[in-house]
């Protein structure tokens, strides 16, 4: 195992929110490496005492102000307090704004579809750093940090909505920075781009991905040397090993910005 002394996350109370699966739990793994007290908060989880790798699993929807505030409520009676925040909960539909070519109309983009990918993954953080931070105003401390994406950045053809909404992750993570740096809340944002397979990235997500890129589910990209100059797909510790650190006093003086961890590639 790696040495994360020099982190000095040890005993540090961190939610990580979908931390059941893919990113968010090789996230919380690190986080527990690195000596800290992990809360998972997921959908996917029940609640209780039950404790896995010393992981505390908290069930919760990020959509709906109540669970978020039983979270918080919850973490803060059984830990005492909140060191950190990383809100990695995030759906990824695929769709077309328009189907052209008329073949598959449920990859055509509808209001059901538009307002839940901004219910979690828009809205999701906001109702999160909201309860969290008023937690971290109270001892004057605390780190956020938000699970975003490269699409977010530089826009994605079949993702216009998941693009937008994690580019309103990325003005969040620049806002709350400016209105909280003063009282020593730091808010970063990490933009992955194309990695290991995660729960997010199923067969059902690859079909209607590829669809609305018009290519086979095969042409959807195994030759990473094309697109990502280091070669292959990001690992799930890269990013689990960037949160860490962002995580941490190392990172002291980074606020405001979104880190891109793609390899290189710069276009979705
Ligand atoms: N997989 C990738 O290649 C990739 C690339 C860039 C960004 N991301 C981002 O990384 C994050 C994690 O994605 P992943 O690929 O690990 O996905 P995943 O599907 O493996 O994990 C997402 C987790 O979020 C939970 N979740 C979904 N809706 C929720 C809700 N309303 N409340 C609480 N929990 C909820 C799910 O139960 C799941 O455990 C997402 O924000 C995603 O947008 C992923």
């Amino acid at each position: 195992m790696v040495d994360s002394s020099w982190l000095g996350l040890e005993k540090k109370v961190i939610i990580v929110t979908g931390g059941a699966s893919g990113i968010g739990k090789h996230i919380a793994r690190t986080l527990t490496e690195a000596g800290a007290q992990v809360i998972v908060g997921d959908l996917h989880v029940e609640t209780g005492e039950q404790e896995e790798n010393g992981i505390y699993h908290v069930q919760l929807d990020v959509t709906k102000k109540d669970s978020v505030e039983h979270l918080v409520k919850h973490v803060v009676n059984k830990f005492g307090t909140i060191d950190g925040l990383v809100n990695n909960a995030g759906i990824n539909l695929p769709r077309l704004l328009v189907d052209f070519r008329g073949e598959k109309p449920e990859y055509e983009l509808d209001e059901k579809t538009f307002d839940l990918m901004v219910s979690v993954n828009q809205k999701g953080v906001f109702l999160m750093t909201q309860a969290v931070v008023r937690e971290f105003l109270k001892k004057g401390s605390g780190v956020v940090v938000n699970i975003s994406s490269e699409a977010g950045m530089e826009g994605s053809n079949g993702q216009s909505v998941y693009s937008a909404t994690k580019g309103a992750v990325n003005g969040f993570t620049r806002s709350w920075a400016k209105e909280l740096g003063s009282h020593h809340i730091r808010v970063v944002a990490v933009a992955p781009g194309i990695n290991e397979k995660t729960g997010l990235t199923t067969d059902a997500y690859n079909e209607a991905l590829a669809y609305t890129r018009n290519i086979t589910v095969d042409e959807l990209g195994t030759d990473y040397s094309k697109a990502i100059p280091l070669g292959r797909p990001g690992r799930l510790d890269d990013i689990g090993n960037l949160v860490t650190y962002l995580l941490s006093d190392r990172a002291a003086y980074i606020t405001g910005t979104t880190v891109n961890i793609t390899g290189g590639k710069s276009r979705g």
